[in-house]
Protein backbone atom coordinates (compact mmCIF):
# COMPACT_ATOMS: atom_id res chain seq x y z
CA UNK A 1 0.00 0.00 0.00
CA UNK A 2 1.09 3.26 -0.38
CA UNK A 3 0.01 6.76 0.82
CA UNK A 4 0.80 10.25 -0.82
CA UNK A 5 0.18 12.68 1.09
CA UNK A 6 1.58 16.13 0.09
CA UNK A 7 4.39 18.45 1.10
CA UNK A 8 3.67 21.78 -0.37
CA UNK A 9 3.73 24.64 1.91
CA UNK A 10 -0.01 25.23 1.31
CA UNK A 11 -0.69 21.72 3.09
CA UNK A 12 2.14 21.59 5.55
CA UNK A 13 0.51 25.41 6.31
CA UNK A 14 -3.25 23.18 7.50
CA UNK A 15 -1.35 20.23 8.97
CA UNK A 16 -0.14 17.68 6.72
CA UNK A 17 3.21 17.12 8.44
CA UNK A 18 1.06 15.82 11.75
CA UNK A 19 -1.11 13.54 9.55
CA UNK A 20 1.62 11.84 7.82
CA UNK A 21 3.46 11.67 10.93
CA UNK A 22 0.42 9.95 12.53
CA UNK A 23 0.62 7.90 9.31
CA UNK A 24 3.57 6.63 9.79
CA UNK A 25 3.59 5.97 13.28
CA UNK A 26 0.21 3.56 13.01
CA UNK A 27 1.92 1.44 9.65
CA UNK A 28 5.40 0.95 12.11
CA UNK A 29 3.08 0.16 14.87
CA UNK A 30 1.10 -2.56 13.08
CA UNK A 31 4.22 -3.41 11.30
CA UNK A 32 2.09 -2.68 7.59
CA UNK A 33 3.74 -3.57 4.41
CA UNK A 34 3.07 0.19 3.31
CA UNK A 35 4.85 3.61 2.66
CA UNK A 36 3.88 7.11 2.88
CA UNK A 37 4.85 8.98 -0.09
CA UNK A 38 5.41 13.25 0.00
CA UNK A 39 4.50 14.38 -3.02
CA UNK A 40 3.77 18.12 -4.48
CA UNK A 41 -0.25 19.25 -4.38
CA UNK A 42 -2.56 18.69 -6.66
CA UNK A 43 -3.65 21.97 -6.23
CA UNK A 44 -7.08 21.09 -4.28
CA UNK A 45 -6.34 23.49 -1.61
CA UNK A 46 -9.62 23.48 0.23
CA UNK A 47 -8.97 19.62 0.32
CA UNK A 48 -5.72 20.10 2.12
CA UNK A 49 -3.99 18.37 3.55
CA UNK A 50 -5.37 15.51 1.37
CA UNK A 51 -4.17 11.82 1.62
CA UNK A 52 -4.52 9.53 -1.39
CA UNK A 53 -4.26 6.03 -0.90
CA UNK A 54 -3.02 3.28 -3.51
CA UNK A 55 -4.40 -0.20 -2.43
CA UNK A 56 -3.30 -1.25 -6.09
CA UNK A 57 -6.50 -0.02 -8.21
CA UNK A 58 -5.31 3.45 -8.04
CA UNK A 59 -5.35 6.18 -5.51
CA UNK A 60 -8.40 6.74 -3.39
CA UNK A 61 -8.79 10.48 -2.18
CA UNK A 62 -9.66 11.44 1.59
CA UNK A 63 -9.95 15.75 2.16
CA UNK A 64 -9.07 17.58 5.00
CA UNK A 65 -7.25 14.64 6.98
CA UNK A 66 -6.77 14.99 10.86
CA UNK A 67 -3.86 13.35 12.64
CA UNK A 68 -6.38 11.23 14.59
CA UNK A 69 -8.14 9.77 11.43
CA UNK A 70 -4.88 7.79 10.20
CA UNK A 71 -5.74 4.08 11.69
CA UNK A 72 -9.42 4.41 9.78
CA UNK A 73 -7.75 5.48 6.69
CA UNK A 74 -5.28 2.99 6.56
CA UNK A 75 -8.29 0.63 7.55
CA UNK A 76 -10.63 1.80 4.28
CA UNK A 77 -13.08 2.48 7.14
CA UNK A 78 -12.69 6.60 6.35
CA UNK A 79 -15.28 8.66 4.55
CA UNK A 80 -13.13 8.67 0.75
CA UNK A 81 -13.69 11.30 -2.03
CA UNK A 82 -13.20 8.39 -3.94
CA UNK A 83 -10.80 8.29 -6.76
CA UNK A 84 -8.71 11.33 -6.76
CA UNK A 85 -8.78 11.39 -10.99
CA UNK A 86 -12.66 11.47 -11.47
CA UNK A 87 -12.39 14.44 -8.87
CA UNK A 88 -14.18 17.50 -10.48
CA UNK A 89 -11.68 19.74 -10.23
CA UNK A 90 -8.95 16.99 -11.75
CA UNK A 91 -11.48 15.93 -14.72
CA UNK A 92 -12.19 19.61 -15.85
CA UNK A 93 -8.27 20.30 -15.75
CA UNK A 94 -5.87 19.85 -18.71
CA UNK A 95 -2.65 19.51 -17.09
CA UNK A 96 0.51 19.86 -19.22
CA UNK A 97 2.69 21.73 -16.55
CA UNK A 98 1.31 20.74 -13.77
CA UNK A 99 1.00 17.03 -15.07
CA UNK A 100 3.25 15.47 -12.55
CA UNK A 101 2.80 17.97 -9.73
CA UNK A 102 1.26 15.76 -7.15
CA UNK A 103 1.71 12.34 -8.31
CA UNK A 104 5.23 12.22 -7.59
CA UNK A 105 7.78 12.33 -4.82
CA UNK A 106 9.56 15.85 -6.16
CA UNK A 107 13.13 14.64 -4.99
CA UNK A 108 13.29 11.19 -6.77
CA UNK A 109 14.26 11.28 -10.05
CA UNK A 110 13.49 8.29 -11.35
CA UNK A 111 10.01 8.73 -10.22
CA UNK A 112 10.33 12.05 -12.50
CA UNK A 113 11.43 9.99 -15.39
CA UNK A 114 9.44 7.53 -15.11
CA UNK A 115 6.14 9.94 -15.51
CA UNK A 116 7.62 11.64 -18.94
CA UNK A 117 10.47 13.76 -17.35
CA UNK A 118 13.87 14.33 -19.12
CA UNK A 119 11.89 13.50 -22.60
CA UNK A 120 11.95 16.92 -23.62
CA UNK A 121 15.41 17.47 -22.47
CA UNK A 122 16.63 14.66 -24.60
CA UNK A 123 14.80 15.33 -27.18
CA UNK A 124 16.84 18.88 -27.54
CA UNK A 125 20.19 17.34 -26.41
CA UNK A 126 20.13 15.86 -30.65
CA UNK A 127 18.51 19.83 -32.04
CA UNK A 128 20.69 22.57 -32.67
CA UNK A 129 19.53 25.61 -30.79
CA UNK A 130 17.69 26.94 -33.89
CA UNK A 131 15.29 23.84 -34.35
CA UNK A 132 14.98 24.14 -30.63
CA UNK A 133 13.77 27.65 -30.70
CA UNK A 134 11.90 27.28 -33.69
CA UNK A 135 10.07 24.33 -31.76
CA UNK A 136 9.31 26.56 -28.97
CA UNK A 137 8.24 29.78 -31.23
CA UNK A 138 5.34 26.89 -33.26
CA UNK A 139 4.48 26.03 -29.72
CA UNK A 140 3.07 29.56 -29.12
CA UNK A 141 3.88 29.82 -25.63
CA UNK A 142 3.94 33.34 -24.38
CA UNK A 143 5.56 34.75 -20.78
CA UNK A 144 3.45 33.68 -17.87
CA UNK A 145 4.94 36.06 -15.82
CA UNK A 146 2.52 38.36 -16.68
CA UNK A 147 3.46 40.15 -19.94
CA UNK A 148 2.37 37.22 -22.49
CA UNK A 149 5.77 38.53 -24.80
CA UNK A 150 6.26 35.22 -27.22
CA UNK A 151 8.87 33.19 -25.13
CA UNK A 152 10.66 32.04 -28.64
CA UNK A 153 11.25 35.23 -29.96
CA UNK A 154 12.93 36.17 -26.83
CA UNK A 155 15.45 33.03 -26.87
CA UNK A 156 15.73 34.06 -30.48
CA UNK A 157 16.50 37.51 -29.66
CA UNK A 158 19.15 35.82 -27.22
CA UNK A 159 20.42 33.04 -29.89
CA UNK A 160 21.29 35.26 -32.33
CA UNK A 161 23.02 38.01 -30.13
CA UNK A 162 26.93 37.55 -29.95
CA UNK A 163 28.65 37.22 -26.41
CA UNK A 164 31.02 34.97 -25.04
CA UNK A 165 28.74 33.98 -22.04
CA UNK A 166 24.73 33.68 -22.14
CA UNK A 167 22.52 33.31 -18.90
CA UNK A 168 19.25 31.87 -18.37
CA UNK A 169 17.73 33.72 -15.33
CA UNK A 170 14.52 31.99 -13.87
CA UNK A 171 12.63 34.98 -12.04
CA UNK A 172 11.08 33.31 -9.10
CA UNK A 173 10.11 36.23 -7.11
CA UNK A 174 6.05 35.33 -7.33
CA UNK A 175 5.11 38.44 -6.07
CA UNK A 176 1.43 38.93 -7.21
CA UNK A 177 -1.42 38.63 -4.09
CA UNK A 178 -3.37 35.55 -4.97
CA UNK A 179 -0.49 33.48 -7.17
CA UNK A 180 1.44 30.96 -6.01
CA UNK A 181 1.90 28.88 -9.21
CA UNK A 182 5.84 29.45 -8.98
CA UNK A 183 5.85 28.10 -5.67
CA UNK A 184 3.68 24.89 -6.37
CA UNK A 185 5.77 23.63 -9.50
CA UNK A 186 8.82 24.27 -7.29
CA UNK A 187 7.78 22.31 -4.42
CA UNK A 188 5.48 19.73 -6.66
CA UNK A 189 8.28 19.16 -9.29
CA UNK A 190 11.48 21.04 -9.40
CA UNK A 191 13.16 18.68 -11.63
CA UNK A 192 10.93 20.19 -14.36
CA UNK A 193 12.07 23.76 -14.08
CA UNK A 194 15.55 22.85 -14.37
CA UNK A 195 14.80 20.71 -17.26
CA UNK A 196 13.00 23.65 -19.19
CA UNK A 197 15.85 25.73 -18.29
CA UNK A 198 18.58 23.84 -19.82
CA UNK A 199 16.47 23.34 -22.72
CA UNK A 200 16.71 27.20 -22.74
CA UNK A 201 20.37 27.01 -22.41
CA UNK A 202 20.64 24.52 -25.47
CA UNK A 203 18.59 26.73 -27.26
CA UNK A 204 20.44 29.94 -27.00
CA UNK A 205 23.87 28.71 -26.00
CA UNK A 206 23.86 30.13 -22.05
CA UNK A 207 26.18 27.68 -19.41
CA UNK A 208 25.11 29.09 -16.57
CA UNK A 209 21.41 29.93 -15.16
CA UNK A 210 20.35 31.72 -11.65
CA UNK A 211 16.94 30.99 -9.94
CA UNK A 212 15.99 34.14 -8.28
CA UNK A 213 13.64 32.95 -5.53
CA UNK A 214 11.77 34.69 -3.05
CA UNK A 215 12.66 34.11 0.76
CA UNK A 216 9.38 34.20 1.67
CA UNK A 217 9.48 30.56 0.24
CA UNK A 218 11.70 28.98 2.57
CA UNK A 219 10.23 25.14 1.13
CA UNK A 220 10.89 25.96 -2.52
CA UNK A 221 14.35 27.30 -1.86
CA UNK A 222 15.01 23.92 -0.17
CA UNK A 223 13.28 21.93 -2.55
CA UNK A 224 15.01 23.58 -5.48
CA UNK A 225 18.28 23.43 -3.64
CA UNK A 226 17.99 19.67 -3.27
CA UNK A 227 16.81 19.21 -7.09
CA UNK A 228 19.76 20.98 -8.67
CA UNK A 229 22.67 18.94 -6.23
CA UNK A 230 20.83 15.33 -7.33
CA UNK A 231 20.37 17.21 -11.13
CA UNK A 232 24.29 17.56 -10.81
CA UNK A 233 25.39 14.62 -9.70
CA UNK A 234 23.10 12.73 -11.77
CA UNK A 235 24.68 14.58 -14.83
CA UNK A 236 21.57 16.81 -15.61
CA UNK A 237 23.83 19.74 -14.96
CA UNK A 238 27.47 20.21 -15.33
CA UNK A 239 30.06 20.33 -17.72
CA UNK A 240 28.48 18.25 -19.54
CA UNK A 241 24.22 17.84 -19.86
CA UNK A 242 23.08 13.98 -20.46
CA UNK A 243 26.84 13.36 -21.56
CA UNK A 244 26.26 16.07 -24.62
CA UNK A 245 28.97 18.43 -25.51
CA UNK A 246 27.14 20.91 -24.05
CA UNK A 247 27.83 21.97 -20.27
CA UNK A 248 25.11 24.36 -18.46
CA UNK A 249 24.96 25.14 -14.67
CA UNK A 250 22.78 26.83 -11.74
CA UNK A 251 22.01 27.65 -8.64
CA UNK A 252 19.58 29.39 -6.25
CA UNK A 253 19.40 33.34 -5.54
CA UNK A 254 17.59 34.52 -2.85
CA UNK A 255 15.89 37.92 -2.98
CA UNK A 256 15.12 40.13 0.01
CA UNK A 257 11.23 40.50 -0.35
CA UNK A 258 10.74 43.60 -2.25
CA UNK A 259 7.95 43.36 -5.20
CA UNK A 260 9.87 45.43 -7.83
CA UNK A 261 13.05 42.88 -7.86
CA UNK A 262 10.43 40.34 -9.98
CA UNK A 263 10.68 43.78 -12.86
CA UNK A 264 13.15 41.73 -14.72
CA UNK A 265 15.95 44.49 -14.98
CA UNK A 266 15.46 45.28 -10.67
CA UNK A 267 15.70 41.44 -10.87
CA UNK A 268 19.15 41.65 -12.65
CA UNK A 269 20.40 44.41 -10.65
CA UNK A 270 19.71 42.53 -7.01
CA UNK A 271 21.08 39.21 -8.71
CA UNK A 272 24.38 41.66 -9.80
CA UNK A 273 24.54 42.73 -5.75
CA UNK A 274 23.30 45.91 -6.31
CA UNK A 275 20.29 48.00 -5.67
CA UNK A 276 17.44 46.90 -7.10
CA UNK A 277 16.24 49.67 -9.08
CA UNK A 278 14.82 49.56 -12.53
CA UNK A 279 17.27 49.80 -15.68
CA UNK A 280 15.47 51.79 -18.14
CA UNK A 281 15.24 49.85 -21.42
CA UNK A 282 16.28 49.58 -23.99
CA UNK A 283 18.34 47.53 -23.73
CA UNK A 284 16.57 45.12 -23.34
CA UNK A 285 17.96 42.14 -21.30
CA UNK A 286 17.79 39.95 -23.98
CA UNK A 287 20.76 41.55 -25.69
CA UNK A 288 22.20 43.24 -22.31
CA UNK A 289 21.10 41.39 -19.18
CA UNK A 290 22.78 39.93 -16.68
CA UNK A 291 26.97 41.16 -16.08
CA UNK A 292 25.56 42.86 -18.98
CA UNK A 293 25.82 39.48 -21.34
CA UNK A 294 22.75 38.38 -23.35
CA UNK A 295 20.60 36.77 -21.18
CA UNK A 296 17.02 34.67 -21.03
CA UNK A 297 14.76 35.97 -18.23
CA UNK A 298 11.53 34.22 -18.21
CA UNK A 299 8.98 33.02 -15.66
CA UNK A 300 9.37 29.95 -13.51
CA UNK A 301 5.94 28.40 -15.57
CA UNK A 302 7.33 29.14 -19.23
CA UNK A 303 10.45 27.68 -18.51
CA UNK A 304 8.49 24.63 -17.09
CA UNK A 305 6.33 24.53 -19.64
CA UNK A 306 9.14 24.35 -22.06
CA UNK A 307 10.00 20.54 -21.24
CA UNK A 308 5.95 19.52 -22.04
CA UNK A 309 6.57 21.10 -25.56
CA UNK A 310 9.36 19.47 -26.28
CA UNK A 311 8.49 16.07 -25.31
CA UNK A 312 4.79 16.06 -26.87
CA UNK A 313 5.90 18.39 -29.95
CA UNK A 314 4.70 22.10 -30.45
CA UNK A 315 1.90 21.53 -32.23
CA UNK A 316 0.12 19.47 -29.95
CA UNK A 317 0.65 22.00 -27.40
CA UNK A 318 -1.02 24.83 -29.49
CA UNK A 319 -3.60 22.82 -30.33
CA UNK A 320 -4.92 24.25 -26.52
CA UNK A 321 -6.00 27.18 -26.22
CA UNK A 322 -7.83 30.63 -27.99
CA UNK A 323 -6.93 32.88 -30.74
CA UNK A 324 -3.29 34.13 -29.80
CA UNK A 325 -3.34 32.21 -26.96
CA UNK A 326 -2.11 28.63 -26.63
CA UNK A 327 -1.67 26.12 -24.51
CA UNK A 328 -3.06 26.09 -21.17
CA UNK A 329 -2.54 28.40 -18.23
CA UNK A 330 -2.23 27.46 -14.63
CA UNK A 331 -5.27 29.62 -12.76
CA UNK A 332 -4.76 30.14 -9.07
CA UNK A 333 -7.87 30.87 -7.60
CA UNK A 334 -7.94 32.71 -4.01
CA UNK A 335 -9.74 34.75 -2.08
CA UNK A 336 -13.45 34.78 -0.85
CA UNK A 337 -14.07 31.65 -2.85
CA UNK A 338 -15.84 28.29 -1.69
CA UNK A 339 -12.93 26.35 -3.32
CA UNK A 340 -9.37 27.74 -4.05
CA UNK A 341 -6.75 26.38 -5.16
CA UNK A 342 -4.55 25.56 -8.75
CA UNK A 343 -6.55 25.25 -12.15
CA UNK A 344 -4.88 24.43 -15.23
CA UNK A 345 -7.16 24.87 -18.44
CA UNK A 346 -6.69 25.26 -21.77
CA UNK A 347 -6.61 29.25 -22.51
CA UNK A 348 -10.77 29.70 -23.15
CA UNK A 349 -12.47 29.43 -19.95
CA UNK A 350 -14.55 32.34 -19.06
CA UNK A 351 -14.22 33.98 -15.48
CA UNK A 352 -17.75 33.52 -14.87
CA UNK A 353 -16.86 29.93 -14.96
CA UNK A 354 -13.98 29.94 -13.01
CA UNK A 355 -15.78 31.58 -10.35
CA UNK A 356 -19.11 29.89 -10.30
CA UNK A 357 -18.26 26.29 -11.51
CA UNK A 358 -14.74 25.48 -10.23
CA UNK A 359 -14.20 27.81 -7.57
CA UNK A 360 -18.10 27.23 -6.37
CA UNK A 361 -18.74 31.07 -5.93
CA UNK A 362 -18.07 32.45 -2.77
CA UNK A 363 -17.01 31.10 0.56
CA UNK A 364 -19.35 33.11 2.61
CA UNK A 365 -22.10 32.45 0.36
CA UNK A 366 -22.43 36.39 -0.83
CA UNK A 367 -22.72 37.15 -4.35
CA UNK A 368 -19.40 38.05 -5.86
CA UNK A 369 -18.61 42.04 -6.15
CA UNK A 370 -15.62 41.95 -8.13
CA UNK A 371 -12.91 39.99 -9.20
CA UNK A 372 -9.24 41.19 -9.71
CA UNK A 373 -7.39 39.56 -12.14
CA UNK A 374 -3.12 39.58 -12.73
CA UNK A 375 -2.29 40.47 -8.84
CA UNK A 376 -2.35 44.17 -7.62
CA UNK A 377 -2.02 45.54 -10.64
CA UNK A 378 -4.57 44.26 -12.10
CA UNK A 379 -8.30 45.62 -12.76
CA UNK A 380 -11.46 44.77 -10.86
CA UNK A 381 -13.51 43.13 -13.07
CA UNK A 382 -17.23 43.42 -12.43
CA UNK A 383 -20.30 40.86 -12.98
CA UNK A 384 -21.12 42.02 -16.38
CA UNK A 385 -17.45 41.03 -17.97
CA UNK A 386 -17.98 37.64 -16.16
CA UNK A 387 -18.62 36.09 -19.77
CA UNK A 388 -14.65 37.53 -20.75
CA UNK A 389 -12.76 34.44 -21.82
CA UNK A 390 -9.06 33.39 -20.43
CA UNK A 391 -6.99 34.85 -23.49
CA UNK A 392 -4.84 38.10 -23.53
CA UNK A 393 -5.99 39.26 -25.97
CA UNK A 394 -9.68 38.82 -24.51
CA UNK A 395 -8.42 40.66 -20.95
CA UNK A 396 -6.31 43.53 -22.92
CA UNK A 397 -10.15 44.12 -24.55
CA UNK A 398 -12.29 43.87 -21.53
CA UNK A 399 -9.80 46.78 -20.01
CA UNK A 400 -7.66 44.29 -17.47
CA UNK A 401 -4.68 42.05 -18.11
CA UNK A 402 -3.78 38.11 -17.38
CA UNK A 403 -0.96 38.69 -15.55
CA UNK A 404 0.71 35.76 -14.09
CA UNK A 405 -3.10 34.19 -13.90
CA UNK A 406 -3.98 34.92 -9.88
CA UNK A 407 -7.51 35.96 -9.68
CA UNK A 408 -8.89 37.39 -6.49
CA UNK A 409 -12.68 36.68 -5.33
CA UNK A 410 -14.56 39.64 -3.26
CA UNK A 411 -18.16 39.17 -2.06
CA UNK A 412 -20.25 42.04 -1.76
CA UNK A 413 -19.06 43.62 1.56
CA UNK A 414 -16.15 44.86 -0.15
CA UNK A 415 -15.27 48.29 -0.06
CA UNK A 416 -13.84 49.10 -3.51
CA UNK A 417 -12.94 52.80 -2.39
CA UNK A 418 -10.26 51.09 0.20
CA UNK A 419 -9.23 48.65 -2.48
CA UNK A 420 -8.08 51.42 -4.87
CA UNK A 421 -6.55 53.62 -1.52
CA UNK A 422 -4.60 50.33 -0.86
CA UNK A 423 -3.22 49.89 -5.05
CA UNK A 424 -1.67 53.23 -4.32
CA UNK A 425 -0.34 52.37 -1.04
CA UNK A 426 1.36 49.43 -2.34
CA UNK A 427 2.62 51.46 -4.91
CA UNK A 428 4.31 54.30 -2.49
CA UNK A 429 5.28 51.54 -0.53
CA UNK A 430 6.81 49.00 -3.22
CA UNK A 431 8.12 52.01 -5.56
CA UNK A 432 11.91 51.31 -6.75
CA UNK A 433 12.27 55.62 -6.60
CA UNK A 434 13.81 55.78 -9.81
CA UNK A 435 11.00 57.42 -12.01
CA UNK A 436 9.04 60.57 -10.64
CA UNK A 437 5.01 59.74 -11.86
CA UNK A 438 5.64 56.50 -9.34
CA UNK A 439 7.71 57.48 -6.36
CA UNK A 440 5.53 60.70 -5.84
CA UNK A 441 2.11 60.02 -8.38
CA UNK A 442 1.67 57.21 -5.78
CA UNK A 443 1.98 58.94 -2.44
CA UNK A 444 -0.21 61.27 -4.11
CA UNK A 445 -2.80 59.13 -5.20
CA UNK A 446 -3.11 58.02 -1.65
CA UNK A 447 -4.15 61.31 -0.46
CA UNK A 448 -6.56 62.04 -3.46
CA UNK A 449 -8.32 58.68 -2.86
CA UNK A 450 -8.40 60.27 0.48
CA UNK A 451 -9.46 63.16 -0.18
CA UNK A 452 -12.35 62.07 -2.91
CA UNK A 453 -13.48 59.69 0.19
CA UNK A 454 -13.99 62.60 2.52
CA UNK A 455 -16.52 63.93 0.17
CA UNK A 456 -14.23 66.12 -2.11
CA UNK A 457 -15.79 65.02 -5.80
CA UNK A 458 -13.22 68.05 -7.40
CA UNK A 459 -10.24 65.60 -6.82
CA UNK A 460 -11.97 62.97 -8.87
CA UNK A 461 -10.44 64.92 -12.07
CA UNK A 462 -7.16 65.17 -10.26
CA UNK A 463 -6.90 61.56 -9.90
CA UNK A 464 -8.24 60.44 -13.23
CA UNK A 465 -5.31 63.02 -14.66
CA UNK A 466 -3.14 61.89 -11.82
CA UNK A 467 -4.00 57.92 -13.20
CA UNK A 468 -3.27 58.63 -16.62
CA UNK A 469 0.38 60.54 -15.88
CA UNK A 470 1.49 56.88 -14.10
CA UNK A 471 0.41 55.36 -16.73
CA UNK A 472 1.87 56.79 -19.94
CA UNK A 473 5.30 57.92 -17.88
CA UNK A 474 6.19 55.38 -15.47
CA UNK A 475 9.47 53.46 -16.47
CA UNK A 476 7.84 50.32 -15.59
CA UNK A 477 4.71 48.04 -14.71
CA UNK A 478 4.53 49.16 -11.07
CA UNK A 479 3.75 52.05 -11.47
CA UNK A 480 2.41 52.49 -15.08
CA UNK A 481 0.00 49.39 -13.99
CA UNK A 482 -1.56 50.75 -10.48
CA UNK A 483 -4.35 52.72 -12.40
CA UNK A 484 -5.56 49.81 -13.45
CA UNK A 485 -7.31 48.49 -9.94
CA UNK A 486 -7.65 52.67 -9.20
CA UNK A 487 -9.48 53.26 -11.93
CA UNK A 488 -11.19 50.04 -12.89
CA UNK A 489 -12.98 50.22 -8.77
CA UNK A 490 -13.37 54.14 -9.33
CA UNK A 491 -15.46 53.43 -12.80
CA UNK A 492 -17.17 50.09 -11.98
CA UNK A 493 -18.17 50.60 -8.14
CA UNK A 494 -18.46 54.62 -7.85
CA UNK A 495 -20.90 53.86 -4.90
CA UNK A 496 -17.92 53.16 -3.22
CA UNK A 497 -16.57 56.58 -3.69
CA UNK A 498 -19.80 58.48 -1.97
CA UNK A 499 -18.83 61.75 -4.07
CA UNK A 500 -18.87 60.18 -7.03
CA UNK A 501 -21.96 58.91 -6.94
CA UNK A 502 -22.96 62.32 -6.18
CA UNK A 503 -21.37 63.83 -8.45
CA UNK A 504 -22.31 61.93 -10.79
CA UNK A 505 -26.52 62.72 -10.17
P1 LIG B 1 7.36 44.05 -21.08
O1 LIG B 1 6.19 44.03 -22.01
O2 LIG B 1 8.22 45.25 -21.03
O3 LIG B 1 8.34 42.86 -21.50
C1 LIG B 1 7.97 41.55 -21.59
C2 LIG B 1 9.20 40.70 -21.82
O4 LIG B 1 9.54 40.67 -23.19
C3 LIG B 1 10.45 41.19 -21.12
O5 LIG B 1 11.19 40.07 -20.70
C4 LIG B 1 11.20 41.94 -22.21
O6 LIG B 1 12.58 42.03 -21.96
C5 LIG B 1 10.90 41.06 -23.37
N1 LIG B 1 11.01 41.68 -24.70
C6 LIG B 1 10.31 42.73 -25.18
N2 LIG B 1 10.64 42.96 -26.47
C7 LIG B 1 11.56 42.02 -26.81
C8 LIG B 1 12.28 41.71 -28.00
N3 LIG B 1 12.12 42.40 -29.12
N4 LIG B 1 13.13 40.68 -27.97
C9 LIG B 1 13.30 39.96 -26.84
N5 LIG B 1 12.66 40.19 -25.70
C10 LIG B 1 11.79 41.21 -25.69
O7 LIG B 1 6.79 43.67 -19.67
P2 LIG B 1 7.51 43.58 -18.24
O8 LIG B 1 7.70 44.94 -17.69
O9 LIG B 1 8.70 42.68 -18.30
O10 LIG B 1 6.41 42.83 -17.39
C11 LIG B 1 5.21 43.45 -17.04
C12 LIG B 1 4.25 42.38 -16.58
O11 LIG B 1 4.74 41.78 -15.41
C13 LIG B 1 2.87 42.90 -16.26
O12 LIG B 1 2.01 42.47 -17.28
C14 LIG B 1 2.51 42.25 -14.95
O13 LIG B 1 1.36 41.48 -15.08
C15 LIG B 1 3.64 41.32 -14.68
N6 LIG B 1 3.98 41.22 -13.26
C16 LIG B 1 4.13 39.97 -12.74
C17 LIG B 1 4.41 39.76 -11.41
C18 LIG B 1 4.53 38.37 -10.86
O14 LIG B 1 4.53 38.19 -9.63
N7 LIG B 1 4.68 37.37 -11.71
C19 LIG B 1 4.58 40.90 -10.51
C20 LIG B 1 4.43 42.18 -11.15
C21 LIG B 1 4.14 42.32 -12.47
FE1 LIG C 1 10.70 52.36 -9.99
FE2 LIG C 1 8.07 52.83 -9.85
FE3 LIG C 1 9.47 53.94 -11.76
FE4 LIG C 1 9.05 51.28 -11.75
S1 LIG C 1 7.51 52.83 -12.03
S2 LIG C 1 10.97 52.36 -12.22
S3 LIG C 1 9.08 50.88 -9.55
S4 LIG C 1 9.74 54.32 -9.57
Amino acid sequence: MRIYVSRDSAARAVGADAVAAALEAEIAARGLDARVIRTGSRGMVWLEPLVEVDRGAGRMAYGTATPDQAAAILDGAADSLGPTEDLDWMRRQTRLTFARCGVIDPLDLADYEAHGGLAGLRRAVAMNGQEIVNEVKTSGLRGRGGAGFPTGIKWQTVHDAPGDRKYIVCNADEGDSGTFADRMIMEGDPFCLIEGMAIAALAVGATQGYIYLRSEYPDAIAVMEEAIRLARSAGLLGPSILGSARAFDMEVRVGAGAYVCGEETSLLNSLEGKRAVVRAKPPLPALEGLFGRPTVVNNVISLATVPVILEKGAAQYAAFGLGRSRGTIPIQIAGNVARGGLFETAFGTTLGALIHDIAGGTATGRPVKAVQVGGPLGAYMSAGEFGTPFGYEEFDGAGGLIGHAGIVVFDDTADMGAMARFAMEFCAVESCGKCTPCRIGAVRGVETVDRIRRGDASAIPLLTDLCETMKDGSLCALGGFTPYPVMSALRKFPEDFGPVREAAE
